[in-house]
């Protein structure tokens, strides 16, 4: 993050990688993918409303591309409480969007990954989506159910 404060450990070199299903990424590339995408997303016709109060996209940036560091299996070098569900949820999480947010996250992977990389990431991605999906429907039909 911007704010010294929050970093828990030295971020890692660039250069640092991280194995994905015996996929190498470096730390480099995450944090190229994760401007390139977000930088999308601002400027998505459906997208940008979901993050319209982002008030400091620099610190968006760490937060994700910590986030994704962490999924690959590497340390968290940032102090954090991430609490996905919640923050999903109260920034109208669904299925339309998130199907919109995994095309453009595809594009930018292309755009900084090879073939290989690119599929090992977008499986994740995929997959914690959906399961993102879930978890925002339960809190529906919880919420529904009262
Ligand atoms: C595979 C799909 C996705 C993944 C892996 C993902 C991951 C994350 C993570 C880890 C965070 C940080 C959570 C936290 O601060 O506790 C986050 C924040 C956020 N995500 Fe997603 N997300 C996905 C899809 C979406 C979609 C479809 C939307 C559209 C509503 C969305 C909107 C947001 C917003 C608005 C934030 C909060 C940003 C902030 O206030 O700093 N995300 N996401």
């Amino acid at each position: 993050m911007s704010d010294s404060n929050y970093l828990r450990d030295k971020v890692p070199e660039p250069d640092e990688q991280a194995e994905l299903n015996s996929v190498l990424i470096k730390h480099g590339q995450i944090r190229e993918v994760v401007v390139s995408f977000y930088t999308e997303i601002a400027q998505d016709d459906l997208l940008s409303k979901a993050f319209s109060n982002v008030e400091d996209w620099p610190q968006h940036f760490e937060i994700m591309t910590n986030f994704w560091w962490v999924r690959m299996g590497r340390a968290s070098y940032i102090y954090y409480p991430y609490n996905p569900i919640k923050k999903h949820f109260e920034n109208g999480f669904s299925a339309e969007l998130l199907s919109r947010w995994l095309d453009l996250f595809k594009k930018s992977l292309a755009k900084h990954l090879n073939q290989e990389q690119m599929n090992a990431w977008f499986l994740l991605a995929e997959a914690i989506g959906n399961n993102l999906l879930s978890k925002n429907n339960e809190v529906i039909r919880m919420l529904n159910s009262r």
